[in-house]
């Protein structure tokens, strides 16, 4: 058993009371390697801002939890080392799908932990929900639950359709589970390609497909269901088209890829949000930068060559999210 106290990590907690306050999110970006977890904390130790690393269930198959969990850790020492005094980092499991899952992280010093039961009857999400809580409270472990189905491409998280959150549920959800956080479907969805593009209109000006708005509606009623509940929401990338431009120049096909506007996650941001789960738009930065090297020098070799720019351009993507669009800088000084 270790735990994450030990490691210089902290749970969700304080962050989320102080982001409902002050009207920001907290950025949840996902990793799987090195450079982007360089890219991420780099991004945040500048900008001051509390970070929450996520590690899925692809990415424990890719890279191994063991490893990522150490790599967490030496996240804390490298952000001492760029010159932010007290880290506010938080290391969290994303999508958990089973009891045992949650409590291998839990024991092996995660301080958060999702436990995703939205696929499941509703008795059945409350039921598992309930122990993992039980089981992380006793380690002072956050858990996140899930209420709604997310429509989504990726093959971990994936469904047809989305099925909005039902507001007359959350009160007694929250209740009888005791999860200290709520992700919610309003519209948002995994992957690059969150729309079809019958589901959009045309912007004349430019071309470019635009998305149906989120389900605000549905946000408010939660919000007045649960005042001062922390929110979470997934499926939060937006898809920049200035990437998938750069991706489709240098032999990339990437086509009718849409995400969610920057000023509908503004917009959440300062309501009982105070989570957002961006890693398609990571994912899309790495790749712009490879194919653009790869394309402009085909005789480059040495991954640095590459490995560096894609990590540059992650940064650069990070400290946007963090100050144009979550708020969340200079709140972990
Ligand atoms: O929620 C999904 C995340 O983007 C993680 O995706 O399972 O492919 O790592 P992944
Ligand atoms: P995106 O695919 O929109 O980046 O969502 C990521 C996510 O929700 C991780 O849990
Ligand atoms: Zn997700």
């Amino acid at each position: 058993m270790v735990s994450y106290k030990e490691l210089g990590l902290v749970n969700t907690r304080e962050m989320f009371a102080k982001a409902i306050d002050g009207g920001y999110a907290i950025p949840a970006f996902n990793f799987n390697n090195m450079e982007q977890l360089q890219a991420i904390i780099m991004a945040a130790a500048e900008t001051k801002s509390p970070v929450i690393l996520q590690v899925s269930k692809g990415a424990r198959a890719y890279a191994n939890q063991t490893l990522l969990r150490y790599m967490a850790q030496g996240a804390v020492e490298y952000a001492k080392e760029l010159g932010w005094e007290k880290p506010q980092i938080c290391l969290h499991l994303d999508h958990g799908d089973s009891f045992e899952t949650c409590k291998s992280c839990v024991d092996f010093g995660f301080s958060s932990v999702m436990i995703d039961g939205s696929s499941l009857p509703y008795d059945e999400n409350v039921a598992l929900t309930k122990k993992v809580v039980e089981y992380a409270h006793q380690f002072d472990v956050t858990v996140e639950a899930e209420l709604g189905v997310l429509a989504g491409v990726e093959d971990e998280v994936s469904a047809e359709e989305s099925h909005y959150t039902k507001p007359e549920e959350v009160i007694d959800f929250v209740s009888k589970t005791g999860c200290d956080s709520l992700a919610i479907s309003i519209g948002t969805s995994h992957g690059a390609y969150k729309f079809k593009p019958e589901q959009c209109t045309v912007d004349p000006a430019t071309g470019r497909l635009v998305p149906p708005p989120l389900a605000f509606d549905v946000l408010a009623e939660v919000e007045k269901k649960l005042p001062g509940f922390p929110i979470v929401l997934h499926g939060s990338s937006s898809v920049p088209q200035d990437e998938v431009d750069t991706i489709n120049a240098h032999g990339g096909k990437l086509q009718a890829a849409v995400g969610i506007p920057e000023e509908q996650l503004r917009k959440a941001a300062k309501s009982a949000v105070c989570k957002i789960n961006i890693d398609s738009d990571s994912r899309l930065a790495m790749t712009a930068a490879i194919r653009r090297v790869f394309d402009e020098k085909p005789a480059e070799f040495d991954p640095r060559k590459y490995l560096g720019p894609a990590r540059d351009n992650m940064k650069k993507l990070y400290i946007h999210k963090i100050v144009n669009v979550l708020g969340s800088d200079g709140k972990a000084e």
